[in-house]
């Protein structure tokens, strides 16, 4: 039985939670999150929370879709135990609650191009991690450098969570799964299907050629021709977040790209 619930009781804390964590609007990547938090067969507790502390933009914030009743629908359907909804000053109480900053790998890529974000991201999910204090918690791909940080906040705090990482949903044209997909016209979604393409040939191209800036820059060319506007495309290697060096084995390339105006990210991994 499914059970909606606003704040965390005791009778939940003494139970061995799988926790998936979302900010509401959810798709087929979300749930697939859901199914693999399943898998766990412990009790699993879905979190919406809409956390403005990580919208650098406010318009983006006010912007978000909020679709709490079919979203709520689609977490009964799928058998899911608990569904979080907690109010805003259950999680930021008046008394304060400690922030979580980034390391350095906080103020590249995402965190260069969204002040703040990742500060945002990590503090409350630490604050939810010490309201549920689950076993497990499965967070996706898609948001590669957030997952990253969190694993790294998960060593830093000497949390005893382990992480399920979440392959990325896409649609049937390669289009990454993503509530701001919502807000893209027939045509930009046209456009934006262009990304995972362009993704992938740049990448296969840098695994073919050990210069990758020439790679980028010549891969960098097929988002253009789409009308894509690059925020960045970027190499790192997987196990750092750092640029790859000689030693590296496995790499991510990351794209944000604005079309149409939204700005929506990508990554694929390539292997050495
Ligand atoms: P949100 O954007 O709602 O995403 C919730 C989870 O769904 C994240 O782990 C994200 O990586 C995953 N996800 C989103 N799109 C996906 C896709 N196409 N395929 C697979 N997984 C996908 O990420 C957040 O919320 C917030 O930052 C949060 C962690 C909840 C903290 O507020």
């Amino acid at each position: 039985m499914t059970k909606v619930i606003r704040t965390i009781s005791n009778d939940i804390l003494v139970e061995n939670i799988c926790f998936i964590p979302t900010m509401g609007s959810l798709h087929n990547g979300h749930l697939s999150l859901v199914d693999l938090g399943k898998k766990t067969n412990l009790k699993t507790l879905v979190s919406i929370f809409l956390n403005r502390r990580q919208f650098n933009d406010i318009k983006d914030f006010e912007n978000y879709p909020n679709q709490l009743d079919s979203d709520v629908q689609k977490l009964y359907d799928r058998g899911v135990d608990y569904i979080f909804v907690p109010e805003e000053d259950y999680i930021y109480p008046s008394s304060g609650i400690e922030t979580v900053s980034p390391n350095e790998i906080g103020r590249v890529l995402e965190g260069y191009s969204r002040p703040g974000h990742f500060e945002g991201v990590l503090t409350v999910v630490k604050r939810l991690f010490d309201l549920i204090q689950p076993s497990y918690s499965v967070f996706g791909k898609k948001d590669a450098q957030q997952l990253f940080l969190i694993k790294n906040m998960i060593r830093e705090f000497n949390l005893n969570i382990q992480i399920i990482e979440g392959d990325i949903v896409r649609d049937k044209n390669g289009l990454a799964l993503s509530s701001r997909n919502n807000h893209l016209s027939s045509t930009a979604k046209l456009k934006a299907s262009c990304i995972f393409d362009s993704l992938l040939k740049t990448a296969e191209s840098i695994s073919s050629n050990k210069d990758y800036e020439e790679a980028i820059k010549e891969g960098s060319k097929n988002f253009v021709k789409n009308e894509i506007v690059l925020d960045y495309l970027e190499l790192v290697d997987t196990e750092n977040f750092k640029s790859p060096s000689k030693y590296s084995k496995k790499l991510k390339l990351l794209i944000a790209a604005y079309v149409e105006n939204i700005r929506l990210i990508d990554n694929v991994d390539i292997e050495l």
